[in-house]
Order: C-alpha cells, then sequence, then structure tokens
C-alpha cells in the first residue's frame, strides 16, 4: 500500500521523538550518575551500602537558602567550606539547590559543571592547600572551573598569588562564580589580588587572546572525560603557558581518559604523573580499596590522579 505524504510524515515526526528520548535518557543516565556521585548531601543509601561519595577532605555545611521568586521554591544554598586539618580557608560558596534542574541537562552544551562541585575539584583544593608555595606570587588560572572554583578560591585565600582567573566555557558557571567572588573579596589573603572569572572555552583563541604565554599555573579537575575536548584542552594549556610554567590535573582515569590525555600531551609537554601524591588521599584510598564493597569504590571513577604538565622551552 502506498503511504500518504501525512503517514509519512507522522513516521518521521515518532523517529524523531524516539531519538529525542534516547539522548535525553542516556544524558539523564550519565547526569544523574554525576549528581549523585558529587552531591554534597547524603548520597543514597540502601539501609547496608552508601555509594562511594568522595574523599571527605573538603565538606561544605549549608549556611543560607535563595529562593526562586517566580515560585517560592528554594533555588540556590550558600555554603560555608571546611577544609579538615586547616583553618585558614574562610570561604563560602554558592551551589544550586537539592534537584538537577531538568532543563539544564537537555542542553546541548555541557553542563556538568553548572550542577554540583565534582569530587577531584575538592581534592585539587586539598592539594593546593598542602603545596602553597607553589602559588605564591604566581599567575594563576583555572580551566574548567565549573559553579565554583573551589581550587582557585583556595589559592586565592591562602596561597598569596599574583593574579589570579577562573574559566569555564559555560556561562552559567561564570555568573555563579561572579557572586562567589563578590561575597567573598574580603576573604582573600590580600585584598587587593586581582581576581577574574571569565568566559573561556578551550580552543578559541578569541577568548583568551590577551593571555597568551602569561601564565604561571593552570589548575584543572576533572575536566579529562570529556575526551573529544582533549585536543583543544591541550592546544588552550600550551597557549596559556609560559616557558617552564606548570599545569597541575586532578582527575580520575575514567576509561583511560587521564592515560590517554598524558599520552597526548607527552608529544610538547614535560609530563609527570602520580598516584601518591598525598599521605591522607593515599591513606584513603587504601582504606576504601580494601573495602570497596562497603564504600561502593570504584578507583577508575573514584581515585583522583595527579598530572603535572610542564611547559619545555624548545
Ligand atoms: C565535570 S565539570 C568539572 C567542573 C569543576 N572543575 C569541578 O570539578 O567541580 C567539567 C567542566 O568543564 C567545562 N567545560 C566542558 N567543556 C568545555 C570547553 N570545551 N571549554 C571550556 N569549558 C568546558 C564544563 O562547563 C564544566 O564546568
Amino acid at each position: 500500500m502506498m503511504k500518504t505524504d501525512s503517514t509519512t510524515d507522522s513516521k518521521q515526526q515518532q523517529i524523531e521523538i524516539g531519538l529525542r528520548r534516547t539522548l535525553a535518557r542516556a544524558r539523564w543516565h550519565i547526569l544523574a550518575k554525576v549528581f549523585y556521585e558529587g552531591l554534597e548531601a547524603a548520597a543514597p543509601y540502601d539501609g547496608s551500602v552508601r555509594l562511594f561519595n568522595g574523599f571527605p577532605l573538603i565538606t561544605l555545611a549549608a549556611i543560607e537558602k535563595e529562593s526562586d521568586q517566580s515560585n517560592g521554591n528554594e533555588s540556590n544554598v550558600w555554603y560555608k567550606v571546611k577544609c579538615q586539618g586547616s583553618d585558614e580557608v574562610n570561604l563560602e560558596i554558592r551551589l544550586p539547590a537539592g534537584k538537577i534542574p531538568f532543563a539544564e541537562i537537555l542542553v546541548s552544551r555541557d553542563s556538568t559543571g553548572a550542577i554540583c562541585i565534582w569530587p577531584s575539584e575538592k581534592i585539587l583544593g586539598h592539594w593546593c592547600l598542602q603545596n602553597k608555595p607553589l602559588f605564591n606570587g604566581k599567575i594563576v588560572l583555572e580551566l574548567g572551573s565549573g559553579l565554583t572554583g573551589l581550587s582557585g578560591l583556595i589559592v586565592a585565600s591562602t596561597c598569596n598569588p599574583a593574579q589570579l582567573f577562573l574559566t569555564d566555557g559555560n556561562p552559567d558557571c561564570i555568573d555563579n562564580l561572579n557572586l562567589i567572588l563578590a561575597r567573598n573579596r574580603s576573604r582573600f589573603i590580600s585584598k587587593d589580588i586581582p581576581i577574574e572569572a571569565r568566559q573561556l572555552t578551550w580552543g578559541q583563541h578569541e577568548d583568551y587572546q590577551n593571555l597568551i604565554g602569561s601564565i604561571d599555573v593552570i589548575l584543572i579537575s576533572d575536566c579529562l572525560y570529556l575526551e573529544n575536548c582533549h585536543i583543544n584542552l591541550e592546544q588552550t594549556i600550551w597557549s596559556l603557558l609560559k616557558v617552564n610554567g606548570k599545569c597541575y590535573i586532578i582527575a580520575p582515569s575514567r576509561n583511560q581518559s587521564f592515560e590517554k590525555f598524558a599520552n597526548l600531551t607527552g608529544k610538547r609537554f614535560i609530563v609527570q604523573h602520580e598516584e601518591n601524591y598525598d599521605p591522607i588521599i593515599w591513606s584513603m584510598h587504601t582504606t576504601y580499596l580494601d573495602e570497596r564493597d562497603r564504600y561502593q569504590y570504584s578507583p577508575d571513577r573514584h581515585y583522583p590522579l595527579l598530572m603535572i604538565l610542564t611547559k619545555p622551552r624548545y
């Protein structure tokens, strides 16, 4: 039987709806996992085991709730940052409240940073606190800062950098970073440190033209799982760094994405990577490994590795 145009159209519409649903389901699946793993509040609990919820070195205590004026619902929450073993850090950060806004998940750009702080950001913040001299008097830039740029903020509040840039490709992250900066400026080690949040998409030269070859130290956390961005990320790091500049990256292996990035960067950077880079993190890791069922611990996804890139003089 010949199909009429309207039958063909409706079939086509059904296929498109099906495709959209599949795509939405796939995004939902990935982001829901991220959400649960990174969420500050209680992780899903089945009565016997708690899903792994990151290394508890930096924790957040809610101090103030904002509500959405249109419907009165809680929209964002301000948290006080607590760093284990240090009372130097006095910071407050803002994150979306409770549930992930569904519209945020279905947008086409990477929205992972606009949901929560990822675990490696906290690990990087802890590592910066343990290695303060690396940042003293340096021009520091964080790539893929997400909603909070927590490690950059820790550097600003305790390490006396000469200048700091918090950057991300997602404008929602930049809006949040600006609110956080406005609230915390008086808390930084020196009130005069120039600190800026700016939109910077990896590989888009116009976003960082005036910074080329000017950065001493780059910080990156949890950005290597985006394997299709590796080339642009590597080029951006190369362009931004001064000769002998360093880039410190914290990220889990996550399906070998860490190792693939290390191989790529090895073509022109000096690359070091370390598994055991901090005694506290290492001892927690070994405990989690010993009881991996109890902690629902998967080193591939949960153990953050450290990579150090140095831009050599050629
Ligand atoms: C998994 S999140 C990590 C955010 C933050 N570092 C953390 O750990 O909480 C990855 C971040 O990279 C940003 N991103 C992804 N692709 C990007 C690109 N091509 N250019 C700039 N930023 C990008 C996202 O907007 C997101 O904030």
